[in-house]
Formats: C-alpha cells, structure tokens, sequence
C-alpha cells in the first residue's frame, strides 16, 4: 500500500537531548515526562507509553492516550511478543497481527521496543497510530537510541525509585 503523507519527520537528535534533560532520580516521574515527550514529538500517534514487566505479565504504566488494558500476558500480543523475543516489533497492520490486543479500535500501526535492565527485559515501550504504515525502519532506529537512553537513566536509578 503507498500513503502519501506530509507528515513531519521526527528529529530524534531532539527528542534525544529533551529525554536527557527530564533524566530524575524517579523512574515514574522520568517514564511520564518520556511518554508526553515522545507523543509531542511525532505526528499521528494515539497511544504512546509503557508495560512495565511484573512476574509473568506486562502491567500498565504512564502514558499519553485513551485508558488502555493493564495486563498483558508473556507473549500475548504486540507488547508480549516483543517482550517474550526480546526484539522490538513494528507492525505495520495491527489487524494482520495475530493477537493483536485493541485497546483503542482507532489503532492501525504499532511499534514496540523491549527496555532492559541488567539484561533483563523490565518494560516495554508502546507507540500506537491510526495510520496504516506509520512507523518506518528510521523510526525503529530513532527510538531504539531513545530507548538506550532511557536504559541508561534507569541503571543509576535507586531499584525502588517509582516516587
Ligand atoms: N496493542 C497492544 C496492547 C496495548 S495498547 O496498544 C496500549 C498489544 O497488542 O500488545
């Protein structure tokens, strides 16, 4: 399918430093200024945020969208699909995914990129579109350098750092 968009392209060097700059030592605080820094930065999201990984399910963190679903199995869907690959997964149809969880029906795309701590896959990040197509190879690119970024601010992070 060819869309022809004049969406913006995302200055990920941007996005970058801002991520950088909201770097504090409380990981709920940092995670939701991340999510409204990103859902700012690209055009033609719905949904942007993160699962964070509690035992053998993804549970709901901060995010910017409509109210979604607070648990996600290992496995299930995009969110655990990329979290039990442990590689980030771009869907360019969410409806030809099998699985597919729809918190909000407006979303058509989705890219999901595992964040880790230790090794150790520990949240997700989440970023839905209403476009079809929305997310590209650069995008992917972009946000797994924003998703280093963020893994490095959560190393120096106190463990229980949620306030
Ligand atoms: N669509 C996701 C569920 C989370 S919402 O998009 C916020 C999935 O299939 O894992």
């Amino acid at each position: 399918m060819i869309i022809f968009s004049d969406m913006k392209p995302v200055d990920y060097e941007l996005l970058k430093k801002q991520v950088e700059a909201a770097k504090t030592e409380y990981l709920l605080s940092f995670l939701c200024n991340v999510a409204a820094l990103i859902n700012e930065s690209m055009e033609d999201l719905n949904w942007a945020g993160f699962y964070f990984v509690k035992d053998d399910k993804l549970i709901l963190g901060p995010f910017q969208g409509k109210a979604a679903c607070v648990e996600i199995a290992k496995g299930k869907g995009v969110c655990g699909t990329a979290w039990l690959r442990d590689q980030t997964v771009l869907v360019a149809d969410v409806h030809q995914f099998p699985g597919h969880i729809a918190c909000d029906s407006a979303s058509n795309s989705e890219i999901v990129i595992p964040i880790h701590k230790d090794n150790e896959v520990i949240a997700v990040l989440d970023i839905d579109s209403p476009l079809y197509e929305r997310f590209s190879e650069e995008d992917k690119e972009g946000l797994e350098n924003i998703v280093s970024v963020i893994e490095k601010a959560i190393n120096v992070m106190p463990s229980s750092g949620l306030i």
